[in-house]
């Protein structure tokens, strides 16, 4: 057969099956591997959770103690910086991205020790916070309700990204490095074979060396023939809601309670956000977009009386654990289950499936 062989490209080359941050970013760096990769999307690239997700790289505010989760986590916050710089230099895209650091507001004592406590869980696997007094959020975030401030703590190794923006710059990046980007292309089912897999999509069938599940709360739904049916996935709605401010209005993600606000560069103040387990159901609630107005405007009261201009839900993907890696030993892949982390888990899950893809492959 010859290299050209369409039957003998398939049998060579890596499926995908989800075009968010993770499918992109693990078919990114299979793809630097010299792999020759396709991504399959059943929609349009990057249009679900990776475009509804407020971009928080956060662990001061996600993560509460020692988990897997957490080190993750940490180690992909690392990664993120150079993440960025990266995709940028690959696809001459500019990527919004904020080493801004956050701050958690508490108006009552308790809410405060609260804080302290969890700071000090935070602080054993390496998340710095320090304290801050009502005076010294008072003087440097002067935007924040000063009635009834009891102190809070900053986290000065919190950041923000924008989504949207990385996944328009990983889309280009996997262009120029040959990946296939298939949309409007659903992978249906993948029939687990000797050192291959035959993936079945809306399109037809293929042997491919290896199949890569990143659908977010869709993955539990496709059907496997493997050792035993994929772990469940669930979505987890969000709403978000958004206010067009001034440059600066926000420089810090600020966080009270399950309430968190930050800023784009482009200007949008963003607040969120709900979780609901109500499956896949797109409408908007008025009465949940009303809810989040008003603890947007209890943190900062200029927003009182402002209508917010945008607003839009996504599904987080959930499941039982965090899925990365290899299903049972086969060439399956698993990469999903981020939740509310799946932004800032992209670095970190792309280096590791892709490391474990490639050092699997070579030696099988
Ligand atoms: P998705 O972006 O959902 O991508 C999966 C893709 O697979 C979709 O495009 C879908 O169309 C496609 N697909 C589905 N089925 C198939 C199929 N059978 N074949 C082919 N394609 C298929 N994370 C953070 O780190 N920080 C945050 O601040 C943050 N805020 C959030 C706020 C909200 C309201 C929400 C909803 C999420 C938030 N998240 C945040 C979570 C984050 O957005 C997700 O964890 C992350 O986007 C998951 O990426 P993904 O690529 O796995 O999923
Ligand atoms: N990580 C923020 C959210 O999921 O809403």
């Amino acid at each position: 057969m010859s290299p050209s062989d369409p039957a003998q490209l398939h049998h060579t080359s890596i499926a995908v099956a989800g075009g968010g941050i993770i499918g992109m970013s693990v078919a990114w760096r299979l793809a630097q591997q010299g792999w020759p990769v396709t991504v399959f999307e059943k929609e349009t690239l990057g249009g679900e959770a990776s475009w509804a997700g407020a971009g928080m790289l956060a662990p001061g505010g996600e993560i509460e103690g020692p988990s897997e989760l957490a080190t993750l986590s940490l180690q992909s916050r690392r990664l993120y910086g150079a993440f960025v710089h990266e995709i940028e230099e690959a696809s001459g895209c500019r990527i919004d991205y904020q080493e801004c650091g956050g701050i958690d507001v508490a108006y009552s004592l308790d809410d405060l020790a609260r804080l302290e406590d969890r700071a000090a869980r935070q602080a054993e696997i390496g998340i710095p916070s320090k304290p801050l007094t009502a005076a010294e959020i008072r003087a440097f975030w002067p935007r924040i309700r000063s009635e009834g401030l009891a102190g809070g703590r900053f986290y000065p190794e919190d950041g923000i990204v924008n989504p949207r923006e990385l996944v328009a710059g990983l889309r280009c990046a996997c262009t120029r490095l040959g990946v296939r980007l298939m949309e409007h292309s659903a992978v249906t089912a993948g029939r687990i074979k000797s050192g291959a897999v035959e993936v079945e999509t809306s399109s037809g069938s293929n042997t491919y060396r290896a199949l890569v599940i990143a659908a977010g709360a869709w993955s539990g739904s496709i059907i496997v023939d493997g050792p035993s049916p994929l772990p469940a996935s669930e979505p987890v709605k969000g709403h978000l809601i958004g206010y067009h401010q001034p440059e600066q209005t926000c420089s810090t993600i600020i966080r009270h309670g399950s309430v968190y606000l930050l800023q784009r560069a482009n200007g949008l103040l963003i607040a969120g956000a709900s979780v609901e387990r109500v499956g896949f159901h797109r409408e908007i609630n008025p009465h949940i977009v009303s809810d989040l107005a008003r603890s947007a405007g209890f943190v900062l009261p200029h927003l009182e009386e402002t209508v917010p201009s945008e607003k839009w839900i996504g599904f987080r993907p959930a499941s039982n654990a965090l899925h990365i890696g290899s299903w049972h030993s086969t060439h399956l892949y698993l990469a999903y289950g981020h939740y509310r982390n799946g932004i800032l888990l992209a670095p970190v899950t792309a280096r590791n499936l892709a490391d474990t893809i490639n050092a699997s492959l070579q030696t099988r």
